[in-house]
């Protein structure tokens, strides 16, 4: 579903907190207490600028500090690998001194693009692909910054060496992403609420390796590693579980009829309200992230 796309609603009777969407793989969100919530089923490039504006707006808001460890410089050409809405590559655009976005969501690359920023739909894993076909320029960055992207690209060595292509010698590849461990909980939920409800296992979606794993990939894709961490980041959620489901949860409801879909999330949000959930009613996430910063060789 795209930006201003609307799809007329009822609600299920066997659960009045959620509204399905005429167009099936659609769940709309209509939270009451912050409790629950509803789904909005995407698929993966499908992503909707508005409700991940509303659910996850803190994603770049928490990248800021990825960006103090660029440092980028004010004569640099810097490209943000999954860029998103723009929020975050706007504020690198004010340190850098140009900056060009791409990410495999048209949606997001629109919204970017509406905030006056230099983007283009390109996939992660598929830069070499762009430079054959002239749509992005080999030995032409300085510097390549991501945020919060890479664990939706399980092709990581075909991520790194579409990098190091684009990158001048020298250039910094610098980022950060989820790491070994991230959102467990929300995963665990997830594959049990499916179970729960008698549907096939979803197969992991996300790649959150280890720091040793990456260091060994970054290496063997010809970057000299200079820095390489995980850390635990515990993280509010101002929507709640049911709100993040909604942003994130596609590889886990996508393939299922939207009754099904909600009936899962719901289980999913009832299964994690006693860890995730205070006595104020506050959410909070078990973030693990994966920050690094390498130079090509
Ligand atoms: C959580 S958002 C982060 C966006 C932005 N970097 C930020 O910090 O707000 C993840 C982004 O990765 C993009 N993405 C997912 N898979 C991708 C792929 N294969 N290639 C490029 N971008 C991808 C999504 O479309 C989404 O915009």
């Amino acid at each position: 579903m795209t930006t201003g796309e609307r799809a007329s609603t009822s609600t299920s009777p066997d659960n009045p907190d959620f509204h399905l969407c005429a167009r099936h793989t659609h769940v709309h969100a209509r939270a009451r207490s912050g409790v629950r919530g509803s789904i909005v089923v995407m698929t993966s490039y499908d992503w909707n600028a508005q409700t991940y504006a509303e659910n996850v707006g803190f994603v770049p808001e928490l990248g800021r500090t990825v960006l103090d460890l660029l440092d980028p410089q004010g004569h640099e050409l810097v490209l943000d690998l999954g860029c998103g809405d723009g929020v975050l590559t706007a504020e690198l655009a004010s340190r850098a001194g140009r900056v060009h976005g791409i990410d495999a969501s048209p949606d997001m690359v629109a919204a970017a693009q509406d905030r006056g920023l230099d983007a283009q739909v390109v996939h992660g894993a598929k830069i070499a692909e762009a430079i054959t076909e002239g749509r992005l320029v080999a030995g032409s960055f300085d510097a390549v910054f991501t945020n919060a992207a890479l664990h939706w690209i399980p092709a990581a060595q075909d991520v790194i060496a579409g990098v190091h292509q684009l990158l001048k010698p020298g250039g910094r590849f610098v980022g950060e992403f989820g790491g070994h461990g991230n959102v467990a909980s929300l995963s665990i939920a997830l594959h049990a609420a499916r179970r729960l409800h008698g549907v096939e296992p979803a197969a992991h979606p996300w790649f959150f390796p280890t720091a040793a794993e990456y260091e060994e990939l970054l290496r063997a894709g010809g970057f000299d590693v200079r820095l390489i961490e995980i850390h635990h980041r515990p993280t509010p959620l101002p929507t709640g579980a049911a709100g993040w489901i909604e942003t994130f949860g596609d590889p886990f409801l996508g393939d299922l009829d939207a009754d099904t879909a909600q009936a899962v999330a719901a289980t999913a949000v009832e299964l994690l309200e006693v860890s995730m959930r205070d006595s104020h009613g506050n959410w909070t996430a078990d973030y693990v992230r994966l920050r690094f910063a390498a130079m090509r060789v």
